[in-house]
């Protein structure tokens, strides 16, 4: 009784929340732009690459005149837009509007030369922009502004939690605060691109293509980039029919599978990185994966890069994901929030290990939203239903047919809240049946677990794998305990809306204290947790296991 009170409170409070200020959410990727005029995630994507294509990021004097250095580029042609960041010294990206503009400044730049070191002179659009005399700096110049690329710390955004009127607001302004910006996803499809020039030194044909958080809408700013290397890009699209008595087809070395081929492109796209990408620094090889990888950090940009090759699965998923997200402005509300309160509370991690994932919560989120009445979401055989013949994809046998146009989709007719949502999240898989159950955004309905996985997520596209198959007994432990926890917590008086005159972190922002403060306002209550020395011996515990298994994130299925 009282729990349904609690909740007729949230509601009302909701409804409040929504007739004051709605979060605007930006366009492309991130947006609210209806679902009838909004870009399908293909043209998005071309967009953003032949963005990218005319692009080209410099290294600048940090105390730097905007104005005479974009009149010094301006000689070499149009420029379309320019940023300014700061990583590793202060760079900029500038878009210019024709590629020959690029060709020029090519043309100008010189080979750089020192006493004691010597240029590896591969060519690319990365530049140093350098003074002619110390001169030119004086220290009375306008200020750059700088685009941020890293997240506020989470004591700052906790105190701008606690200023918000609702829950659900609050879960808009955490959206806010952590989404990808329009400068930050420029800058990753340029990393992509000048990747792509390396690559093309022996494949001119072909691509790579970011996929995953950095375009599937629920990227978080300092997230991974992944990309992959798509080598027949352009020889996908033409058809080829024989006519006649003759076909004529290349001769080409042969190698005793898919996998082996895509290892050693890989071992060679690595050695270039590693010999002569300019910024490209830690270039680590992981070819024995489940899905062989190169890992390397783009040290001008600041991102930690995962590249692949023919990983067309994956960029189906991230498509799903991408349609998911722009959907309705819950959906990313609700994931960005909740993959923030895992990451505080160790849930997830940046080491891989036997910890649950982002893209593993980001299903949980998913299948939660679809078995809400009504649903939320549609399931992904729905979306499949929908698909016209253009959708039809078939990958490696794999059925990764659904619909791409937005405007097919109908919108739910769920009108609950974010403050209705989060709690009922918590309540959902603080009693989850994961020993018996499986996770199937698929359905739309949980089904019997066909392994013995702890956590068992069907991937939706190669479905005899489970995504969460890294994840052990105690880390899914913990994240129920703190799932149980942390719904206690919401429903506790006060903690629903902000109290006037009080200062007391409420509503998500109490969630988002440090596990100590969790648990010790839970100690009010009967503990359902072990001890800390519990804790931490499951914790030794998963490490142990996770290191006797080799796992990695890469090969989780
Ligand atoms: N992927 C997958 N199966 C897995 C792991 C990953 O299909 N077991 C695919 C998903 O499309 C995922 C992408 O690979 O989006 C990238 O994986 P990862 O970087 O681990 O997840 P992200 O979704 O990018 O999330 P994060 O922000 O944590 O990087
Ligand atoms: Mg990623």
């Amino acid at each position: 009784v009282a729990r349904a009170g609690a909740h007729e409170k949230l509601r009302s409070l909701g409804a409040s929340a929504a007739a004051t200020k709605k979060y605007p959410e930006q366009e492309d990727v991130r947006g609210s732009e209806s679902n009838t005029t909004r870009k399908t995630f293909q043209e998005l994507q071309k967009e953003r690459q032949k963005q990218a294509q005319h692009t080209v990021l410099i290294n600048c004097p940090s105390k730097i005149n905007e104005k005479k250095f974009l009149k010094y580029l301006s000689q070499y042609g149009k420029i379309n837009s320019h940023f300014f960041y700061e990583s590793y010294g202060t760079h900029a990206v500038v878009e210019f509007s024709e590629k020959e503009s690029i060709e020029s400044l090519q043309a100008q730049a010189s080979i750089p030369s020192s006493d004691d070191e010597s240029a590896v002179p591969f060519k690319s659009r990365l530049f140093a922009l350098k003074l002619a005399s110390a001169l030119e700096v004086s220290g009375n110049q306008p200020s750059i502004q700088l685009q941020k690329q890293l997240t506020i710390p989470i004591n700052k955004l906790i105190q701008k939690l606690c200023l918000a009127e609702s829950i659900e607001q609050q879960l808009y302004i955490l959206t806010e605060e952590h989404q990808l910006t329009d400068e930050n996803l420029r800058l990753r499809f340029l990393v992509c691109s000048l990747i792509r020039d390396v690559a093309t030194a022996y494949f001119p044909e072909s691509a790579v293509i970011p996929f995953g958080s950095s375009v599937n809408t629920f990227g978080k700013l300092g997230c991974d980039l992944d990309m992959f290397l798509d080598l027949d890009a352009v020889e996908r699209g033409r058809m080829k029919k024989a006519s006649g008595t003759f076909s004529i087809e290349y001769q080409m070395k042969c190698v005793p599978s898919g996998r082996v081929a895509t290892q050693r492109i890989l071992s060679v796209i690595s050695e270039c990185l590693d010999s002569f990408g300019p910024g490209c620094i830690s270039v680590q090889k992981i070819l024995n994966a489940r899905c062989p990888l190169v890992r390397f950090s783009h040290q001008p940009a600041g991102f930690q890069c995962d590249l692949t090759a023919n990983n067309r699965v994956a960029m189906r998923s991230s498509e799903l994901l991408y349609i998911y997200g722009s959907l309705d402005p819950r959906v990313r509300a609700l994931v960005f929030s909740i993959r923030c309160w895992a990451r505080v509370h160790g849930i997830t991690s940046t080491i891989p290990g036997s910890w649950i994932t982002n893209f593993s919560l980001t299903m949980m989120v998913l299948f939660f939203l679809q078995k809400r009445n009504p649903p939320i979401i549609p399931t992904l055989d729905q979306l499949k239903n929908l698909a016209g013949a253009a959708d039809k994809h078939i990958v490696e046998g794999n059925d990764c047919t659904f619909v791409s146009d937005l405007s097919q989709i109908k919108l739910s007719e769920n009108t609950e809240t974010l403050d209705v949502l989060l709690s009922e999240f918590l309540e959902f898989y603080g009693n989850f049946a994961f020993n018996k159950n499986s996770i199937n955004i698929r359905k739309g309905k949980e089904q019997n677990k066909p392994a013995v996985s702890p956590l068992y997520i069907q991937n939706p596209f190669e479905q005899t794998l489970n995504i969460s198959k890294n994840v052990n007994q105690a880390q899914l432990e913990r994240f129920v305990a703190l799932a149980r926890d942390s719904s206690w917590i919401l429903q506790q008086e006060n903690m629903g809306h902000p109290s006037i005159g009080s200062t007391q972190p409420w509503g998500m922002a109490a969630l988002l204290l440090p596990s100590a403060a969790l648990s010790a306002n839970k100690d009010k209550k009967k503990r359902q947790r072990g001890p800390a020395s519990e804790r931490i011996k499951s914790l030794l515990e998963s490490l142990k296991t996770n290191h006797l298994s080799g796992n990695s994130t890469a090969d989780n299925g």
